[in-house]
């Protein structure tokens, strides 16, 4: 039987992922539930390694399909040193974005095809798939003009990307949500976050009773 809850979080840049994972962790901290929040790389010295190279400005010949190899390299790392282990402990685990990302950004925006990128991404996640992902909603450009404004957050290359790119990452969290409707909920991000939050935490709510009645 499965240990505990693994919860990815996904969304365009800028949907707010970072302070609603926040509000999560202190509301499980609350209720006394155990857990580690965690984002890919995640601090996994391996991990970074391969992530630096993904995110360097230099890297500008970079072909799609080593991005989504590479891509697949640091979640495994990440995976293998973090998640399983804190799972493997009991720990519900909240995950700033995962294998969706790559089926977005690299199988549907990049057009490598989302089928192929699982497919490699198969490999290295081993069946480990989320048993909740909470998919943040925003249209791009409010999205991106959040980004802008926030001065402390450092712009890397994707985010460099035309809005063209991000409307088509949005629509491949829309395949997504087709594809995975029992896995992947959906939730309007240009709310207020304490608004956002209730959604949050109702899917949350209803995801640890379902684990726990089982
Ligand atoms: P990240 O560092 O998580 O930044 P944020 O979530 O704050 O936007 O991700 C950096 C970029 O990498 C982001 O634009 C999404 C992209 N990305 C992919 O293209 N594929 C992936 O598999 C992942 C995990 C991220």
């Amino acid at each position: 039987m499965k240990k505990s809850l693994f919860i990815t979080l996904e969304g365009p840049d800028g949907s707010g992922k970072s302070t609603i994972i926040k509000m999560i962790e202190e509301y499980l901290d609350k209720n006394g539930i155990k857990h580690i929040s965690t984002r890919e790389p995640g601090g996994i010295d391996i991990a970074e390694q391969v992530r630096e190279v993904i995110l360097n400005k230099k890297n500008t010949a970079m072909d799609k399909r080593t991005e989504a190899l590479l891509y697949a390299a640091s979640r495994r790392q990440h995976l293998a040193e973090r998640v399983i282990p804190a799972l493997e402990q009991g720990n519900l685990v909240i995950c700033d974005r995962f294998v969706d990302s790559s089926l977005a950004y690299q199988g549907y925006a990049r057009e490598i095809g989302m089928e192929e990128v699982m497919r490699i991404n198969e490999f290295a996640i081993e069946g480990y798939m989320p048993d909740l992902t909470l998919y943040l909603d925003i249209e791009p450009q409010i999205g991106l003009a959040r980004i802008a404004k926030n001065k402390e957050r450092e712009v890397n290359r994707l985010d460099l990307e035309k809005l063209d790119f991000h409307n088509k990452v949005r629509e491949g969290y829309f395949k997504l949500l087709e594809a995975y409707p029992n896995r992947i909920k959906k939730i309007d991000a240009s709310k207020e976050i304490n608004l956002v939050f209730e959604d949050v935490k109702r899917l949350i709510n209803y995801k640890i009773t379902e684990f726990l009645n089982k």
